[in-house]
């Protein structure tokens, strides 16, 4: 079986981070995001063969992963020539597919059982099976109104708010026949969302939901993106490097410098080559890169600094996230929601 992970989009809303790093590999705690994927999609031996679905900043992501050697699947990449929607990437990316095929949002980040959805596909025999899930606010996402056999009734890609009448939205995971397929024009970019799942609908085809009540996230905003680091920190999400860590761990690169007066507190990740001098604190939730330094009575609190980011002497970085190489200045001041591109520079006393 093969999986076809969309991955192509531009990441809008989580810039200035996607600029330089296209969303399937922000970190998390340092390690590109599309691991985790590649995680849950291994629970599944039978998917033998992830195929990527690239359009934006592809080479960067193939020179990261290749062929996928040590990660346990083999994966593929299709790059299209320009986009295709979310549909009309599925079938770029699917047009020598003729077994079902699992279909992923490169974004979300879930522990559902995908092999028991697979078996609800095959039981209903369906043409489509959508994975759903409660949330409080559908009009980010696609509303999906099902009757009492889970049958999917219709599928409304960002509802207003008068129109959302359930709770249960798409959560981007898809198990699909590729005899559906021919529906979607080869030529122009089509929505999965938009176009695709309403016409399984009007045909009266048999497209089933699986609700799944467990973890899931989209990390496609700054907000979601450090929700889900809090999310594992805690091990709400158990997921590396915290699975089974402590409550409150502080995991602290054995090759990380620690300066004797500088206060570490846990939940945080200080990875290798991070440097925090002393008087420095680093408050719980927060997340260093590789090679950060932290100066003399900085404080970082509650934000992702990722690798090579430097704190200035006495400033204050709270709930915030820095990209590469980021460098702000002594007593300077970020406080809450700040998100600075790779190589921002913050002089010192600035105050965001
Ligand atoms: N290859 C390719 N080509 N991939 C694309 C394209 C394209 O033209 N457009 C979007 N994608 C990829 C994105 O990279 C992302 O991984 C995925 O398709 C979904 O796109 P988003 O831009 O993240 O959509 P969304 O978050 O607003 O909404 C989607 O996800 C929600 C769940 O997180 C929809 O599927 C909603 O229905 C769903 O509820
Ligand atoms: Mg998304």
């Amino acid at each position: 079986m093969k999986a076809i992970l969309l991955a192509g989009g531009k990441g809008t809303r989580l810039r200035p981070l996607t600029i330089h790093t296209p969303k399937p590999i922000v970190p998390i705690f340092g390690r590109p995001f599309l691991h985790y994927q590649i995680d849950l999609l291994r629970q599944l031996p039978d998917v033998d063969e992830v195929i990527l679905s690239l359009n934006y900043q592809p080479r960067r992501i193939e020179e990261m992963f290749g062929h996928g050697d040590g990660l346990g699947v083999r994966l593929s990449y299709v790059v299209e020539p320009a986009p295709l929607g979310t549909a009309g990437a599925v079938r770029y990316a699917g047009q020598a597919l003729e077994e079902t095929v699992i279909v992923f949002n490169g974004d979300v980040m879930t522990q559902v059982d995908l092999a028991a959805v697979v078996r609800l596909h095959r039981e209903r025999k369906a043409k489509a099976t959508i994975v759903l899930t409660p949330v409080e606010n559908p009009t980010a996402y696609g509303l999906v109104e099902t009757d009492a056999e889970s049958n999917v009734r219709r599928f409304l890609e960002k509802p207003k708010p008068e129109e959302i009448t359930c709770n249960t939205i798409n959560a981007g995971i898809y198990v699909l026949e590729p005899d559906t397929f021919d529906r979607i024009p080869k030529e122009t970019a089509w929505s999965i969302e938009r176009s695709y799942f309403p016409s399984l609908v009007e045909r009266g085809e048999t497209f089933v939901a699986y609700v799944y009540d467990g973890y899931w996230i989209d990390i496609g905003t700054p907000e979601k993106y450090v929700q889900v680091h809090r999310d594992i920190m805690t091990r709400r999400f158990a997921a590396p490097p915290f699975a089974s860590a402590p409550p409150d761990c502080r995991l602290v690169s054995p090759a990380a410098r620690i300066e004797d007066g500088a206060t570490i507190e846990g939940p945080c990740f200080v990875d290798e080559g991070v440097y925090v001098k002393p008087g420095a604190r680093i408050a719980p939730y927060s997340v260093l890169g590789r090679q950060c330094v932290v100066e003399e009575d900085a404080r970082v609190e509650g934000s992702i600094v990722w690798a090579n980011g430097r704190i200035g002497r006495d400033a204050l970085v709270r709930d915030s996230i820095l990209g590469r190489h980021c460098h702000v200045g002594r007593n300077a001041v970020l406080d809450g929601g700040i998100v600075l591109g790779d190589k921002s520079v913050v002089t010192d006393y600035s105050r965001l």
